[in-house]
């Protein structure tokens, strides 16, 4: 048995599909070379130690028994959950100390919480010797995503698992990988922090009060999605572009987009991006555009010019590793 291990997953973002997809429509997602990593470590008392400093938590300390229980800080709360869970299914038989590190900041909206559960259980499984396949440390961390916020349709950990670019159904009934490493994506930051459960409720209030239309936005999200798949098997970057445009404007419609991120979309379309939208819950965190190398730099100006910030990142990451 190995006394401490180092664990590193990805970030994500969203290519289309958003909403849909908590209602069983198909989404694309691709893996970000921004990674958050967790050292899982033995420790004498039977207690889970975490330090995550970029969620202000350092020297947090709970007994085993009690965990996922009483008052939890909000920054603990995936690590706890799925240091219980792991726990539950696996029996833990020491207790452990739990570091994680981020490279990306979470304002961002890369999803910095799901890469987190993904490494810790992870790391668990490696210091308790376990070979844990993929799908059994997705199947584990979905399940602690939900018992922390209660929806969410898993891109997220998907992304952080399996790395790469996927087409992914809600609770991984589909699993896909896409092979694109050349994406020609630009990613720009609102500056403004989104909050997914609140726009998922949103959403749902409408879908309340206009099941008809939201049900057909839903139903055309997907065909987008299928169309969409396509274009990115056969590298069509021309046509990809086109269905990202056509997905922005059913965004507009359920009303998740925003006016600094319809800004940036605008401003990047205008100056020669094949397509470009919200990326994730909608109302801020970051927008996507996907342009050639000739207009990449101009695109990248214009989305400064309209006050986004330009985020440099890869595309198609390697999923969850030991470091
Ligand atoms: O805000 P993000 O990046 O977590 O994206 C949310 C995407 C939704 O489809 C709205 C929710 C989900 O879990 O799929």
């Amino acid at each position: 048995m190995r006394d401490s291990v180092t664990v590193s997953a990805p970030g994500k973002l969203m290519l289309l599909g958003e909403h849909a997809v908590v209602y069983g429509r198909p989404c694309l997602v691709t893996a970000v070379g921004q990674r958050m990593r967790a050292t899982v470590a033995w420790t004498r008392e039977e207690a889970l130690e975490l330090t995550a400093k970029d969620v202000r938590i350092e020297g947090y300390s709970k007994p085993l028994r009690e965990l996922g229980q009483g008052e939890i800080p909000k920054g603990a709360g995936f690590v706890e959950l799925a240091v219980r869970n792991f726990a539950k299914e696996h029996a833990l038989e020491r207790g452990v100390r739990v570091e994680t590190v981020s490279e990306f900041s979470s304002q961002f909206g890369f999803g910095s919480s799901s890469a987190s559960t993904v490494s810790v259980i992870k790391a668990l499984a490696e210091l308790c010797g376990l070979s844990l396949d993929e799908r059994a440390i997705f199947n584990l961390a979905y399940k602690t995503v939900l018992d922390v916020q209660g929806k969410g349709s898993g891109f997220d950990v998907a992304a952080a698992t399996f790395g790469g670019t996927l087409r992914y159904i809600v609770g991984g009934k589909e699993l896909v990988p896409i092979d694109v490493p050349d994406l020609p994506l630009i990613v720009g930051y609102t500056g403004i922090k989104a909050d997914t459960v609140t726009l998922i409720d949103a959403v749902k209030k409408k879908a309340e009060r206009y099941p008809a239309v939201i049900e057909a936005i839903y139903s055309e999200i997907g065909n987008i999605v299928e169309g969409a798949t396509t274009a990115l098997r056969r590298k069509d970057w021309g046509a990809l572009g086109q269905w990202m445009d056509f997905n922005q404007g059913y965004l507009e419609s359920l009303g998740v987009s925003g006016e600094k991120l319809a800004r940036m979309i605008h401003a990047a379309r205008d100056a020669g991006a094949w397509g470009a939208k919200l990326s994730g819950a909608g109302k801020g965190d970051c927008m996507i555009a996907l342009s050639d190398q000739e207009h990449a730099s101009a695109v990248k100006q214009a989305i400064t010019q309209v006050g986004g910030e330009v985020v440099d990142v890869a595309v198609h990451a390697p999923g969850v590793r030991v470091e």
